[in-house]
């Protein structure tokens, strides 16, 4: 058998099999290019759970139609020029493989304009056939519908699940980028319902309430810094914590949501004691450190990172989040026996009885606070109901202003779809919030 180089056609499939294993990671791609794109509105349409349809229209930047003619060739990107700038990446795609990638295994169509342009440009791809280009009504920004994901690929097509299931897991990958970004105006919807409405907000933390509903509450601000790394965001205080540990963890590293092992220990270790087995919290953290300390390029779905300074982060986090959560007890601690004023033992109100003795477990907190550390830590603590409404964006490059967005929707509230589960619009799990 003689070695040969593959068509494009077919790297692009095997590129797509790595890079769009269902509807909602197709969502994810296109939703990360109308950010990188400076979208302030997001409109996704889905038909059966994104199978049969998904369509993302921004008011983004818009292509050029020779660009948009590029976009679809593998490797054509916007986003870097050279290997050095994947050590200092700061948009969420630079791979320039998702658009040829999709279009690859669906009927495709793109319609795209800029603001300078007179019309907008339409490009139509069959299964990774171009069919045809030519010029088309449109507002500037860009629409990609992607149509039959996978009808060319029957093998991946019959690992679909329920319509009911690959929409859970599409607004899943929705959620996780829109919810750290509230200058975003965004509107889902399935089968022509309305499953997320969530306009432009100020704060993080209306955000989170809009997208997360009552797992958002009651959760207490954390903030803290170390040199050129920095921590915000927003975390289950002593006693609140649920039953089931996925979608609990919305991490962040430079607003790119990750999976990562190495931070989730950290949270694991700052609730030490403070937690039952078996439960777990809600943490929102947005990590932000200089895009050279930090590898976006290991993992087919960016979803994976690795740290240069692995055990000097983690150790900062560990530090920040345990601070934040003692200093709380504390403070409900002594109000509690203020208002009591009779002796009982130093223990938060929120705690449950089971765990109370770690909580105040001296060992541990001492040898947290001696944890060696290269630059001093500031954490910043606060009580829960007010600063959590204070917890705001920091400008972004990326990032448009929101100023000029105005909300036309007619409806404002985010919409329960009554023929699926809760946990789908991400309102509750399992388990209701647990304040013992
Ligand atoms: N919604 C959009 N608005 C404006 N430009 C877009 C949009 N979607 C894609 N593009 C352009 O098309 C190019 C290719 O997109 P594609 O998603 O394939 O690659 P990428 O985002 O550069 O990298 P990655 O493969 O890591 O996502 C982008 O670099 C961008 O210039
Ligand atoms: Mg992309």
């Amino acid at each position: 058998m003689s070695v040969r180089v593959l068509d494009d056609k077919t790297i692009n499939k095997i590129a797509a099999g790595e890079v769009v294993e269902r509807p909602a990671a197709a969502i994810r791609e296109l939703i990360q290019n109308s950010i990188d794109a400076q979208a302030t509105k997001i409109f996704v349409e889905l038909e059966s759970g994104g199978k049969k349809l998904i369509r993302v229209r921004d008011n983004g930047i818009g292509m050029s139609p020779e660009d948009a003619t590029l976009s679809l060739q593998r490797h054509a990107t916007s986003k870097i020029r050279s290997d050095k700038d994947l050590f200092s990446i700061s948009s969420l795609g630079f791979r320039g493989e998702a658009v040829p990638s999709i279009a690859s295994v669906s009927r495709f169509e793109m319609i795209t304009r800029t603001k300078d342009a007179e019309h907008a440009t339409k490009i139509l791809v069959d299964g990774g056939n171009h069919v045809s280009n030519s010029p088309s009504a449109g507002s500037v920004g860009t629409q990609i519908t992607v149509r039959n994901l996978f009808y060319n690929v029957p093998v991946r097509q019959k690992f679909l699940r329920t319509d009911g299931t690959e929409l859970a897991h599409s607004i899943d990958a929705i959620n996780r980028e829109l919810l750290i970004r509230p200058h975003i105006d965004i509107e889902v919807r399935h089968n022509r319902s309305t499953v997320v409405r969530a306009p432009v907000v100020d704060t993080l933390a209306q955000r989170a309430e809009k997208i997360l509903g009552n797992q958002a509450k009651g959760l207490i601000a954390v903030e803290g810094t170390m040199g050129a790394i920095s921590v915000r965001g927003a975390i289950s205080p002593v006693g609140v914590h649920r039953a089931t540990g996925g979608n609990n963890s919305y991490l962040y590293v430079n607003k790119r949501f990750v999976k990562d092992t190495a931070l989730r220990r950290a949270i694991k270790e700052a609730y030490q004691g403070l937690i039952p087995k078996g439960r777990f919290p809600t943490v929102i953290l947005l990590v932000d450190l200089p895009p050279e300390d930090v590898d976006v390029n290991v993992h087919p779905a960016k979803i994976e990172v690795r740290f240069k300074r692995v055990k000097e982060l983690t150790a900062f986090l560990v530090k920040t989040l345990r601070g934040v959560l003692q200093e709380i007890g504390i403070k409900r601690a002594v109000e509690a026996k203020r208002v009591s004023a009779v002796p009982q033992p130093v223990v938060s109100p929120v705690q449950p009885a089971s765990i109370q003795p770690a909580l105040w477990e001296p060992s541990r907190a001492s040898a947290l606070s001696a944890a060696p550390l290269s630059a001093p830590i500031t954490a910043d603590i606060h009580q829960p109901s007010s600063l959590f409404q204070d917890w705001k964006p920091s400008s972004n490059v990326m990032e448009a202003s929101a100023a000029s967005v105005q909300d036309t929707s007619p409806q404002d509230t985010q919409t329960r779809n009554r023929s699926f589960p809760d946990s789908i619009l991400g309102f509750t799990q399992d388990a209701p919030l647990k304040e013992s």
